[in-house]
């Protein structure tokens, strides 16, 4: 178990802070099709799943490893959606985030992934954080571009996509990936 104080991450406007079970209504409640539509989890049906998920996070939560977290807006502490470092393969972890619909647009997506790369580049050794997103995911393609993180070419210079399976059987994601490196000292 890891002291959770030095596990917050500040930004101009944002904290993000270990998840806890005191997000588990607003996670259920925020966490809806529309913000799935391009990601491989789907939506819990009950608020029991999204309870066992904070509860799983919180269990295999290791510094910086296995790292979800909730994103706050730093005044008011409203709470504005997620954003995680999951590192099964701790030379490469993966980046994700969502964001709450009634905050989107606010630049606050970029703002917590900023925060989060930061933090990852200073803690953490690994080869290149990757940032798995479906090809028509715009506002999230567009934060990876503007950030300038690599999309994964083949040897002609046409994207890689990959098709996955969601946990929906009807519904398909179509990844294309960013690779952010590790930034030598
Ligand atoms: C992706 C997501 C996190 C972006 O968060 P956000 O705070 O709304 O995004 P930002 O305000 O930081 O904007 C990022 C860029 O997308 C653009 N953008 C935002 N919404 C857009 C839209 N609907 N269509 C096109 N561009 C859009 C912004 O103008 C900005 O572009 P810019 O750099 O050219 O100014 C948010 O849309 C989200 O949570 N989506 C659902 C979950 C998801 O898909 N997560 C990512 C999985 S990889």
């Amino acid at each position: 178990m890891v002291n959770k104080e030095k596990l917050v991450i500040e930004t101009e406007r944002l904290l993000l802070v270990p998840i806890t079970m005191q997000y588990a209504e607003e996670i259920f409640k925020e966490f809806n099709r529309e913000i799935t539509t391009y990601m491989s989890p789907k939506p819990a049906k009950d608020i029991s799943e999204t309870k066992a998920f904070i509860q799983h996070s919180i269990e295999t939560m290791n510094a910086w490893i296995n790292y979800q977290t909730v994103i706050l807006d730093k005044i008011t502490k409203e709470f504005l959606g997620c954003a995680w470092l999951h590192a099964d393969n701790p030379k490469t972890p993966e980046l994700g985030i969502w964001i709450k619909k009634s905050a989107f647009g606010k630049k606050i997506g970029r703002e917590a992934i900023v925060g989060l790369t930061d933090r990852a580049q200073k803690n953490l050794d690994f080869e290149y954080l990757f940032y798995p997103v479906d090809k028509d995911n715009i506002p999230s393609r567009k934060i990876a571009e503007s950030l300038w993180w690599i999309l994964q070419k083949d040897i002609d210079g046409n994207d890689i996509v990959t098709n996955n399976q969601t946990i929906d059987p009807n519904s398909e994601i179509h990844w294309v990936e960013y690779r952010i490196p590790k930034k030598q000292k």
